[in-house]
């Protein structure tokens, strides 16, 4: 190293997996406060990292000319969350070309369908429902129903309960060691088995679907050689959609928590103005864990702001973090939906699905379908039921991934109002 360089902060010890998953959602922040630095070095299952947190560090981790993300998401987690060879892992024109696949799908027409998918899974669910319900739970049937339905994936009825416990696995479960993971791994094997049977299906013309869904889409997608993508990748892509549309689920419950939590900004919602519904979505997605932080390896070696980053180093970005960083936000640890009034709409400071650009930086594809499908959410619970929340313990641990309320939110005696 030359002489101009300045030494990153670095944790002491021989690696520091341990205190992630005991300090969880809060590590990156705590060391950022400990050593009053936005960027330090630490070791994570025996690899050096650095990890990064704020605006101006993650418009240099969104920088695509000296990050790579192949081979930056640990093994265990492309094994069970991501699935192997699908468009996190890809880099370049590769990546641009395949995630322009995905863009392709999120069209006012296909988001304007979402929308109303969203509210009739909703009212088919719970307009005439009787007993106590558990959002959580509940979310996720509604919501595989409409993965299902929006990517064209055929399915019975009584099929959906199913695909509800192996999409839910691979994201549940993706953070654990033993065996969930294991559990996790099976469920992604066998839903990859399914997905690959039914692109082999639909590229020899045995079932008939529909030609603006992402099953024909993706069964029928050239890479840049203009050959056919392998099933087992179009498989992975296609759970790179069902997936997750399920896990907004995580959102949903902590939506309906926050209008237990915070009557007074529940009041500004009830004559259902498109505006304060969004900002209310973001103030969930901004305030609440879900990802904690999204990870790259140096291109090529560079310096900056006087610290060297070696090529191929792992680097972590804190997506949490930096959505609660009292630089960024005041008051961060305040649920306060109004300050999106004041938002500037930087893609580098509100990062809970990321940051940078869609087309060709590793944005989530799906934001906008999350945002969409929590607003009507939000609509729908607000101003189209009444309910009551039986006693139960709300309470969330920030060392669990994804983080949940202990009850998994439960509410009882609906009425449609
Ligand atoms: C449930 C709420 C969601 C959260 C918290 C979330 C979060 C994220 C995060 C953190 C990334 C990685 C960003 C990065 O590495 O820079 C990502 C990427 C991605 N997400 Fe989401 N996501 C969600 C919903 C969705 C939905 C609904 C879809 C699809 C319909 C989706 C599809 C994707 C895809 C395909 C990528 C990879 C993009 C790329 O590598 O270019 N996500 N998401």
């Amino acid at each position: 190293m030359s002489k101009e360089h300045t030494d990153m902060p670095k944790d002491k010890g021989l690696d520091h997996t341990l205190q992630l998953l005991k300090e969880g959602y809060f590590f990156i922040m705590n060391r950022k406060d400990k050593y009053d630095s936005r960027i330090f070095e630490t070791k994570l299952l025996g690899e050096k990292a650095i990890c990064l947190i704020g605006k101006e560090e993650a418009a240099l981790f969104y920088n695509n000319d000296k990050f790579s993300r192949k081979g930056a998401a640990p093994g265990r987690i492309q094994k069970t969350l991501f699935g192997q060879g699908g468009v996190q892992g890809l880099d370049g024109e590769e990546h641009h070309h395949r995630k322009a696949m995905f863009m392709s799908l999120m069209t006012k027409e296909h988001l304007s369908e979402i929308q109303n998918m969203t509210k009739e899974e909703w009212r088919k669910e719970l307009n005439n429902q009787s007993e106590e319900v558990n959002v959580y739970n509940t979310s996720k049937l509604i919501l595989t129903r409409l993965a299902l339905r929006f990517t064209g994936v055929p399915f019975k009825e009584e099929e959906a309960e199913q695909w509800v416990d192996e999409l839910s696995d691979m994201f549940e479960n993706a953070a654990d060691i033993g065996p969930k993971h294991w559990k996790a791994r099976m469920s992604r094997n066998k839903a990859e088995d399914w997905m690959m049977d039914l692109v082999e299906r639909v590229r020899n013309r045995e079932v008939q679907v529909n030609q603006n869904r992402a099953l024909h889409q993706f069964s029928f997608h050239t890479d840049l050689q203009g050959e056919l993508l392998d099933k087992k990748i179009v498989a992975v892509e296609l759970l790179n959609l069902l997936r997750p549309i399920v896990a907004i689920a995580v959102y949903v419950d902590f939506l309906v928590l926050a209008l237990h939590d915070y009557p007074e900004e529940v009041e500004k919602l009830k004559d259902s103005d498109k505006e304060k519904l969004l900002h209310f979505v973001q103030e969930v997605r901004r305030y609440y864990p879900f990802f904690p932080f999204t990870t790259a390896r140096v291109k090529e070696s560079f310096d900056w702001n006087g610290y060297n980053f070696k090529e191929g180093t792992l680097v972590l970005l804190d997506l949490y973090g930096t959505n609660h960083d009292p630089a960024l936000w005041s008051n961060p640890g305040q649920f306060y939906p109004d300050r999106f009034e004041e938002w500037q709409a930087s893609p580098f400071d509100f990062i809970p699905q990321g940051g940078g650009e869609f087309d060709i930086g590793h944005r989530c594809a799906g934001e906008w379908i999350t945002i969409d499908i929590l607003k009507e959410t939000l609509d729908y619970f607000v101003n189209e039921i009444s309910f009551e929340f039986p006693t139960q313990d709300f309470k969330f641990s920030m060392n669990d991934i994804p983080a949940l309320p202990e009850s998994k939110v439960e509410i009882r005696n609906i009425k449609v109002k």
